[in-house]
């Protein structure tokens, strides 16, 4: 069951033309060459109604990037995890370390965004990862560790099997510098075995863990032939569909 996946997430990029124009060639590459794992494109709000239509959704899933902690309301600028479904995406992107940084977002209020996620039938994406001071420190695996317990592991076994986690250090986002492929398996093992203590060995093991932070074509392949790395979330390189496809082909 587990699903190996491979992510884009467009963050504030691209204006509505150019993002229907991206999805659209990235869709035509992947239904002229077959994808072997499941590929998923996280565009800007706006577009996200646009996308649906402009791809195979056999063959491209359309996510989110963030979706609202509140069920509707008096939520000025908010958009809720059902608006998000009734555009046709499957798929949300939550707890990206940018929204944790920039937009105060804390185990917490993450933990009512995939209760609603869920509750709206989106798959949860759900993004974990220290910081550098954290990881010189060796505090990587108590962070990691924290950021799931306190966001996720109130969810029932059932529940938590359909959530996807991302593993992307703060310190390789955007940065050109990547974990190496011993740093992402080491820790993907050890959120798989967090995963297995608190839900047992059969949930961990269906549970895809992606890698992001700097992920390339150039590096993809060694990154994903880790037995506990499921595939990546892509940020720079999920902007040209040439660059994004040299990924997704790696699997
Ligand atoms: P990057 O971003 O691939 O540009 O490092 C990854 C992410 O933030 O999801």
């Amino acid at each position: 069951m587990r699903q190996n996946i491979v992510a884009g997430n467009w963050k504030m990029n691209n204006t509505l033309e150019e993002g229907i124009t991206l999805a659209k060639e990235v869709n035509a590459i992947l239904v002229a060459n077959k994808p072997n794992c499941k590929v998923v494109l996280g565009t800007p709000f706006i577009h996200i109604t646009e996308a649906v239509k402009a791809v195979d959704s056999s063959v491209v899933g359309i996510a989110a990037q963030n979706c609202a902690d509140k069920v509707s309301g008096a939520y000025t600028g908010e958009i809720s995890a059902a608006m998000v479904k009734s555009t046709g995406a499957q798929y949300v992107i939550l707890g990206h370390s940018e929204r944790r940084a920039y937009y105060g977002e804390t185990n917490a209020s993450l933990k009512e965004k995939t209760d609603l996620a869920l509750a709206n039938d989106l798959t949860p994406i759900f993004c974990i990862g220290e910081v550098l001071e954290e990881r010189e420190a060796e505090k990587h695996f108590d962070v990691v560790k924290t950021q799931i317990e306190e966001a996720l592991f109130h969810l029932s076994a059932d529940a938590f099997s359909k959530v996807v986690l991302a593993y992307e250090p703060v310190w390789a986002i955007g940065t050109g510098k990547t974990a190496s492929p011993e740093q992402a398996q080491e820790i993907h093992a050890f959120i798989r075995q967090t995963l297995a203590d608190k839900y047992g060995a059969e949930v961990a093991d269906n549970t895809s863990i992606l890698y992001g932070g700097s992920c390339k074509a150039s590096n993809a392949k060694e990154l994903f032939s880790n037995p506990d790395v499921d595939g990546g979330l892509i940020g720079g390189a999920s902007l040209k569909a040439e660059d994004f496809h040299g990924i997704i082909a790696a699997f």
